[in-house]
């Protein structure tokens, strides 16, 4: 994905908060409710790999099948721990992601810093499959298991004057050897507008495959989006700030030409370097189009009502 020193950004609109979407309303209006859900499921420890407990797939093509267990962890990127595409696996094997502290703060009534079992708790832990684009131009189905962003931040309480959400992932180069290379500012950093982040396909994933994340997918939390390209979804995160300015991310600090804040998969905006109009499905041999928001247009493209797609890429 590297790199190339450029403009800033222009700045974006952002949306009424009448947009958010009453999760129960979304997921009927889905046609999902109750489907791909597991209620009150615990999170399962790893090595109970048990693929029957996945729920059914979420707004997938009919030729969507799930990608292989040994691709979804074996084929990563995760800069700290190397940039190679096998090096996560490989270099995050001895990392510990317990335990855990997530600090929840900024424009909000209620800020915490939250033991990852009691950050979790509260929440309904659900398996979702979706599509998982890459802006390098290949693709995954991958089954997740999460909660809601949008129940974590609820119960932060935003304040009026909170705009958008910024995640940071652990800043610890002992734990994280590619955090002594200069090929990234660390730590890694995203950020989300409110009511995207609010929207309730967005999930804090803490699985895969219904087993707890392996290491290299960004144990023990990481952020999934699924319309939008995969570096969006930061990974092993510590920290939960709800701010009013859009946050810098970390691609766009990096090559703000090439990555911007929205990052929506979008077939008709190539990266400077290369087609977005198409895929390598990881396993796959022909490459298939590449869909408006990666598929999900029908749910998200009204986040985006009146705004020029081409600008803010
Ligand atoms: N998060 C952190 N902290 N560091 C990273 O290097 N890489 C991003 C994103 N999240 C990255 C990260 C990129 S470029 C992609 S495509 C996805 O993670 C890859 O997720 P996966 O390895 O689970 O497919």
């Amino acid at each position: 994905m590297l790199i190339r020193p450029s403009d800033p950004l222009t700045s974006s609109e952002t949306t009424p908060e009448s947009m958010y979407l009453n999760r129960r309303e979304f997921l009927a209006a889905a046609g999902i409710l109750g489907a791909g859900l597991v209620a009150g499921a615990a999170p399962r420890p790893a090595g109970a790999q048990d693929p029957q407990a996945v729920g059914k797939p979420f707004g997938l093509q009919s030729d969507d099948k799930p990608t292989p267990w040994k691709d979804v962890t074996g084929y990563n990127n995760f800069y700290e721990f190397g940039t190679d595409k096998s090096d996560p696996a490989e270099y995050a094997k001895g990392f510990v992601p317990r335990p855990w502290t997530v600090q929840v703060d900024g424009l909000v009534a209620k800020s915490g810093q939250f033991q990852l079992e009691d950050f979790l708790k509260p929440s309904v832990v659900e398996d979702r499959i979706y599509r998982h684009r890459c802006v390098e131009a290949w693709s995954m189905v991958i089954p997740w298991r999460g909660i809601m962003l949008a129940d974590v931040l609820k119960r932060a309480q935003p304040t009026p004057a909170a705009k958008y959400v910024e995640f940071t992932t652990l800043h610890d180069a002992k734990r994280m050897p590619g955090q002594r290379s200069g090929v990234l500012q660390w730590p890694y950093v995203e950020g989300l507008r409110l009511d995207e982040a609010m929207y309730p396909l967005v999930l804090l994933a803490t699985g895969v495959y219904g087993r707890d994340l392996p290491n290299q997918n960004g144990a023990p939390l990481r952020l999934v989006v699924p319309w939008k390209y995969g570096f969006k979804g930061i990974k092993s995160i510590v920290r939960i700030r709800l701010v009013d300015k859009q946050p810098r991310n970390t691609w766009n600090l990096s090559a703000p030409q090439e990555y911007g804040f929205y990052s929506n998969v979008n077939p008709e905006v190539d990266h400077p370097r290369w087609t977005q109009a198409k895929e390598r499905r990881i396993g796959e041999f022909a490459r298939r189009p590449t869909l408006m928001f990666n598929g999900y247009k029908d749910q998200v493209a009204s986040l985006y009502s009146g705004m020029d797609l081409r600008q803010n890429y």
